[in-house]
């Protein structure tokens, strides 16, 4: 991969200027429009409700992730506080000064710490963000050289929203396990146990011309799932839905949360792991929290035995080990949706 600079760094210097790497042709451009009224709404879902066994809330879940891969979770039950400590901490970090983040910068091919999304071409567009890539969980994963321990309140912030995440994940991870026709622990044990967890911290400068840039060009998630904070007041995040890119309008204290690709292969085809993209503010920085959700490396994914049969569901996807999955989605890079589908 080759280095990419800071744009927010560049933003520091000049907050007017919109470098030629950064401008995407016409048809990749954005609508930028502040009237998000006729806008659809993607579906919501009360945590509150899944975690008592609630049988119509399963239903809806169940067709959130097959008809949008894509919802927003209300009453999950994490404090506001914990909420508001981790984005703080986030807005902390990203105003350090440069040289201080630096210390915690990403090597070349890696994907863990400071930096931006990797290119693998000079021609490539550059996405419009900067961004710090942590693994949480197991524990012992943790690689605190790249965690800005010296950032007072960090780590905590961390440490207990990762908590958090991972208990939202068990419980959505034991519903999706029922919704493909297994018991409750079922995807877990074919995991061989609890999904790894990992926490990108992304910072999206204002720029003076938003309608050429994108935040983060359009991807499909090889997760098993992804969990989102995102800042109340900005909205960013737009879906693709039906043909058209349908933004995402922010619930002050949900989480948005998207299918990804090994729960579209799991659930052979049922259930879709949908590009996405975000686009930039002209007045407002954001700031967006993933809480990414896989397998480990060393797991063969594959569509579990209860979703295929030879006559109306075949098998769509060929079993692949989770580790090669992402070494051939990265390698054809990141743009628009990559897929291990037969056809
Ligand atoms: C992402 O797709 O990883 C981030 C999207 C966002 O910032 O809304
Ligand atoms: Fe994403």
């Amino acid at each position: 991969s080759l280095p990419v600079p800071s744009i927010q760094e560049i933003m520091r210097s000049d907050s007017q200027s919109v470098p030629q790497r950064y401008i995407h042709e016409n048809k990749d451009r954005p609508i930028i429009s502040e009237d998000l009224a006729d806008s659809p709404e993607i579906p919501v879902i009360d945590f509150s409700f899944l975690a008592k066994g609630n049988e119509d809330e399963v239903q809806k879940l169940h067709l959130a992730c097959k008809d949008w891969g894509f919802f927003q979770v209300i009453n999950h039950g994490v404090k506001e506080e914990i909420l508001e400590k981790m984005k703080a901490a986030v807005a902390a970090f990203f105003e350090l000064p440069f040289q201080e983040k630096k210390k915690y910068a990403k090597a070349e091919n890696e994907i863990e710490g400071y930096g931006q999304n990797f290119v693998v071409s000079e021609h490539q567009k550059l996405d419009w963000s900067d961004m710090i890539y942590l693994f949480t969980l197991p524990s012992q994963n943790r690689n605190f050289k790249f965690w800005p321990l010296s950032l007072p309140g960090f780590k905590e912030a961390l440490e207990e929203y990762s908590r958090e995440m991972q208990k939202i994940a068990e419980e959505l991870q034991a519903n999706f396990s029922v919704l493909m026709g297994l018991k409750r622990d079922g995807l877990k044990r074919l995991q061989g146990g609890e999904l790894k967890q990992g926490i990108r911290m992304n910072y999206y400068p204002i720029c003076s011309r938003p309608d050429l840039v994108l935040g983060i060009s359009p991807h499909s998630d090889g997760t098993s799932f992804t969990l989102l904070l995102q800042d109340d007041d900005v909205t960013g995040l737009q879906i693709k839905h039906n043909e058209a890119w349908v933004p995402v309008k922010p619930i002050p204290n949900s989480l948005v949360v998207n299918i990804g690709d090994a729960t579209e292969i799991q659930s052979n085809g049922m259930y879709k792991s949908i590009e996405h993209r975000a686009i930039i503010n002209e007045k407002k920085p954001r700031i967006s929290i993933a809480t990414f959700m896989f397998p480990d490396d060393e797991q063969e994914i594959g569509p579990v035995e209860a979703m295929i049969d030879d006559q109306n569901h075949p098998k769509l996807y060929r079993n692949i080990k989770y580790v090669d999955y992402v070494r051939e989605k990265f390698s054809r890079k990141m743009e628009g949706k990559a897929h291990t589908q037969f056809a």
